[in-house]
């Protein structure tokens, strides 16, 4: 399997020849080095609506012709825009054909505003999303706060490697993501969700350099990870 992070939330995976995008936010987004026109995905998940999570995701899913699954509310407004969708929601998990996904809980908003008529359409629950395939498991956390029961996705899940947001603001600031990082035992933690905006402006070696020895990854646009 291979994991390969591209700025702000944006994570893609390539398993058993497919190619997976989680919150594939390019257009807007200074720190992606994808082209959203070219970007191949044949499937992407979402962690919750909001705009810089969803992103491209009409434009890639409608060219790709590409499965898009999402909590519930979040899949039904994209159905509603043509798209071929797949509606979860927390606690639970399918197995697909390009691996299992289970979504996890996640203390955040999710909605969806559309520019044009000033409009917020709500989707639901936020959650992080669990993949596994290949005997590996990756946590995508979502936008989230600390909450206690990341020790028990910790207690229930053997993470290879987890991305964890750390821009503070609107999610978990680098503090408290040290003591999630703890929490889940990840093998690997990759900080995600920070530099994007002025506000959530952080230190990415300074928070690496409070996880256990080994565990922490920076990881640049681009770069990738074989598990
Ligand atoms: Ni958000
Ligand atoms: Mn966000």
């Amino acid at each position: 399997m291979k994991v390969s992070f591209h700025g702000h939330s944006v994570v893609k995976i390539e398993t058993g020849g497919k190619v997976i995008l989680i919150d594939p936010f390019i257009n807007g987004n200074e720190n992606c080095d994808l082209n959203a026109n070219e970007v191949r995905a044949d499937v992407i998940l979402l962690t919750h609506g909001h705009n810089d999570h969803v992103g491209d995701t009409v434009s890639i899913a409608k060219r790709n012709d590409a499965l898009v699954v999402a909590p519930n509310e979040l899949a039904v407004y994209l159905s509603f825009k043509g798209l071929n969708t797949h509606p979860m929601h927390i606690g639970g998990s399918h197995t697909f054909d390009f691996g299992t996904v289970k979504f996890t809980q996640a203390f955040h908003g999710s909605s969806y505003v559309e520019e044009d008529n000033q409009n917020i359409v709500y989707t639901g629950m936020p959650g992080g999303i669990l993949f596994k395939a290949e005997g590996k498991t990756v946590y995508h956390a979502g936008d989230t706060g600390l909450f206690s029961d990341l020790k028990l996705i910790g207690q229930l899940n053997d993470i290879d490697l987890a991305f964890l947001p750390i821009g503070d603001n609107f999610t978990m600031g680098p503090e408290d993501a040290v003591l999630a990082a703890e929490w889940i035992q990840a093998k690997q933690v990759v900080p995600i969700h920070y530099n994007t905006f002025p506000v959530i402006e952080q230190d990415p070696e300074s928070f690496v350099s409070q996880l256990k020895p080994g565990v922490g990854k920076i990881m640049n646009p681009g770069d990738a990870i074989e598990l």
